[in-house]
């Protein structure tokens, strides 16, 4: 299977910004192995869209509403993110989860409406510390792919995962490449009970991975792409994460 390496930009960037780093990483990335996303904030979808159309690198949202639409101030819709053209849609991060609140439930209804709306979800799901120290860790990600699978159910194999360690998330603390095989063979495990191909459904990993560790860990059976915060704001340390998955 193709590895996808997505970069996640989170609340960074400019218009001036964005365009320097859009056109470097373009310069640089000739034909790539992988398939490559960049996940913007909203405002700079439109943005993303003029400079990447017709590229070989697709671009995505950070969130989706879990509305259709309505009265729900400041959201942005499924339907709104597809008239951008957004292949991506990240969803539950745990960014999101810590800081906006988001249920598993909550996220689960944001996979379903990206889905609708033909956009791929990037289901991330992830254990904190305390969580990992306590023993937890599978029961936490397994809960939490859970929810989702419950509810996208026959399309469970149209999304895709991001194993995020909350406890490796900008912090550059990487899981080490065993450690992340070990949750990933869990939800590999945990999606064949759901899809009949689970081979198909690409597992990312994300939490400080950059241009020196990105092999490693992308050379584990059940890692299958990255999902990269810091490092896709660099476009030489994008560009050699992106040369590592092919
Ligand atoms: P960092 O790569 O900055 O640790 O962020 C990972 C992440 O949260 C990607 O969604």
């Amino acid at each position: 299977m193709k590895k996808l390496i997505a970069g996640n930009w989170k609340m960074n960037g400019g218009l001036a910004a964005n365009e320097a780093l859009v056109r470097a990483m373009l310069a640089g990335i000739g034909q790539p192995a992988a398939h490559v996303a960049l996940c913007a904030p909203a405002p700079y979808l439109a943005q993303l869209q003029s400079l990447l159309a017709g590229s070989s690198v697709a671009w995505g949202s950070q969130d989706v509403s879990a509305h259709e639409q309505g009265a729900y101030t400041g959201e942005v819709s499924a339907a709104m993110l597809r008239d951008f053209a957004c292949r991506y849609a990240i969803v539950g991060h745990s960014e999101r989860r810590q800081y906006h609140g988001e249920t598993d439930a909550v996220v689960a209804q944001k996979a379903q409406r990206a889905l609708s709306a033909g956009i791929t979800p990037i289901v991330c799901v992830g254990e904190t510390l305390a969580e990992r120290e306590a023993g937890q860790t599978e029961a936490v990600v397994k809960r939490q792919l859970a929810a989702v699978i419950h509810v996208v159910a026959h399309c469970t194999s149209e999304i895709v995962v991001a194993y995020e360690p909350v406890w490796a998330i900008g912090t550059g603390k990487t899981a080490t490449p065993e450690q992340a095989q070990q949750v990933h063979a869990v939800l590999r495990h945990q999606l064949a009970a759901a899809t009949a191909h689970p081979e198909r459904v690409q597992i990312l990993y994300g939490g400080s991975m950059n241009a020196a560790n990105a092999a490693s860990l992308l050379a584990q059976p059940d890692i299958d792409g990255g999902l990269i915060g810091g490092a896709s704001l660099k476009a030489a340390d994008f560009l050699q994460i992106v040369a590592a998955a092919g």
